[in-house]
């Protein structure tokens, strides 16, 4: 019932606006600190929720493997971004609609834990292929720690991905093809009991 209710997007987009995903995602577009013209690809964007957030001279990008999401996106933001349906680790580099070198930003928020490691590895691998020399791919995900309290860990439990993990995992994965990884972790970036981790990948 729960993944029939979020597949649909204003729904989504409702129930992620009530747990203060918005403030989460604005904190993250003023880290990003993008310049004019800056071209971002969004990987799993989901109904593209971020492009309220991110200023209108950038070049925004986005895919996801749910066409509700993609279609939603594509009504509700029209020519302010670039929406396709595809599936991570799908052959992505072939496909004409993106071109490799080309990215300042990659963005993959939320969709990590929601990957089994191999596919996990291959998002990194697409993201250092679409980056410029000096891009960074930035992800955020739940996260398990040491000492979170017992409720977020329960939150995190009842996550619609299945790979939520620590922040050792999660760098270990980013590793296979970024050696600079930064990571910050945070406990009340949301209005519900959840750690996040923010993960920041250079590409060199
Ligand atoms: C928690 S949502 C995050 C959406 C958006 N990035 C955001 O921050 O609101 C995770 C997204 O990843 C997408 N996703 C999950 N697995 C995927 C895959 N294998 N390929 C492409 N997209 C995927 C889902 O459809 C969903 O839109």
């Amino acid at each position: 019932m729960r993944e029939f209710l979020l597949h649909r997007a204003a729904i989504y987009t409702t129930f992620q606006h009530l747990t203060g995903a918005g403030k989460a995602r604005k904190d993250l577009v003023e880290k990003l600190e993008l310049k004019a013209g800056d071209k971002i690809l969004d990987i799993g964007c989901g109904p593209a929720d971020i492009l309220r957030y991110l200023p209108a001279d950038v070049q925004y990008t986005g895919f996801d493997n749910n066409e509700n999401y993609i279609r939603s996106a594509k009504k509700q933001f029209k020519n302010r971004g670039n929406f396709f349906c595809q599936e991570v680790g799908a052959d992505l580099l072939k496909n004409t609609l993106v071109e490799t070198n080309s990215f300042n930003v990659v963005l993959a928020t939320g969709i990590l834990h929601h990957l089994a490691d191999d596919q996990a590895i291959s998002l990194f691998e697409l993201a250092k292929a679409m980056l410029i020399k000096g891009g960074k791919l930035v992800t955020l995900d739940g996260c398990f720690t040491k000492n979170q309290r017992l409720v977020a860990k329960f939150v995190l439990r009842l996550d619609r991905g299945k790979f939520v993990r620590t922040k050792q995992e999660y760098i270990k994965l980013a590793k296979y093809h970024f050696s600079g990884v930064k990571t910050e972790i945070s406990d009340n970036a949301l209005k519900i009991p959840y750690t996040l981790i923010i993960m920041e990948c250079r590409s060199d």
